[in-house]
């Protein structure tokens, strides 16, 4: 039995649609942070079973085509037959909304393949978890991580820019609905790349802000990762809006954070805000800003819940 261990990452610059879906190859670069406060633990055993199994929190469920596809792939380099079974727990921070698909998929690609009794590299390792979930790739490693959007299954992998962050960034994750979302984030971003007239803008500027955030990170100016991430967090919601039919992932709190986030900025503090395909904003900011935010959004909707979250380390193996 290989147990590991990934920890969520929120993205920066924003993967949104897929070239290829069988491959799962992205349009256009990504970047993210990895992040300490949530994280997913997988443990993988091969036997000699009919089936595939897949017990989550304790639970059975059916294996997805997502996990059958990573469990394929690692059987395949293994040049084995047998059957897994998998569990897996989420840790999550009381409320947190921080679910995410990254940390399971990395966490699989670590410990089946060392159940398979294979010794991949951790860029081997960040193209089997892209198999699963394309944001899992990025979570092979801790801090600032790059995911190549590269032209084949190859040349698809993430790298950290800096996995050890030295200074002082902050993001903090806001709670505002635990309902599972409607539109599920491959759903979305098909729908984007298929319907709406924005998405190839998307693409040009979602590249450019690569290099821009890159910059940002190695100036360790906190305010201009924050600017460029809310910048590109809402282009990619642009793609939303445009689409036909038009959808959002927005709820009417969201909103109302990002409004209070932009008063937040006249009081001279530096805040930014992204999203992903869900209603939770995460709120990006210098440690030395975090109670005084906390504050004044408190202040103006009670009973907030929300989960201070700093750079996380990247996946890795519990069992020897
Ligand atoms: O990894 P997926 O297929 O769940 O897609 C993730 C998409 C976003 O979270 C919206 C953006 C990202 O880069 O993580």
């Amino acid at each position: 039995m290989s147990l590991a261990r990934a920890y969520t990452n929120i993205a920066l610059v924003k993967y949104w649609g897929k070239r290829d879906v069988a491959q799962m190859l992205p349009y256009n670069s990504s970047l993210s942070l990895t992040l300490d406060k949530f994280y997913t633990e997988t443990s993988v055993e091969f036997t000699d079973q009919a089936e595939d199994q897949f017990i989550f929190e304790g639970q059975q469920q059916p294996v997805s085509a997502k996990l059958m596809r990573v469990l394929d792939d690692v059987r395949q380099l293994a040049g084995s037959q047998q059957k897994a079974q998998v569990k897996s727990h989420n840790h999550v921070p009381t409320s947190a909304g921080l679910a995410s698909s990254a940390s399971a998929f990395a966490a699989l690609a670590v410990a089946a393949s060392h159940a398979a009794g294979l010794e991949l590299s951790r860029r081997e390792l960040s193209i089997l978890a892209r198999h699963g979930s394309g944001s899992a790739s990025r979570s092979l490693y801790g801090g600032f991580v790059l995911w190549h959007a590269g032209t084949d299954d190859q040349s698809s992998f993430a790298e950290p820019l800096s996995e050890q962050v030295d200074f002082p960034i902050a993001v903090i994750a806001v709670l505002v609905n635990q309902q599972q979302k409607s539109i599920l984030s491959g759903a979305g971003m098909q729908a984007a790349v298929t319907s709406s007239p924005y998405y190839s803008a998307w693409v040009k500027t979602a590249e450019a802000d690569i290099s821009r955030m890159s910059a940002a990170i190695a100036d360790q100016d906190i305010a201009q990762i924050g600017k460029l991430a809310e910048t590109n967090a809402m282009r990619m919601h642009a793609t939303t809006l445009s689409a036909n039919p038009p959808f959002t992932y927005f709820a009417p709190e969201t909103l109302q954070i990002w409004e209070l986030v932009r008063q937040i900025r006249t009081k001279g503090l530096n805040c930014y805000l992204t999203l992903d395909a869900g209603p939770n904003p995460k709120l990006i900011c210098h440690m030395q800003d975090v109670s005084k935010i906390v504050e004044i959004l408190n202040a103006e909707i009670p009973n907030l819940t929300y989960t201070l979250c700093q750079p996380g380390p990247g996946a890795k193996l519990m069992t020897q």
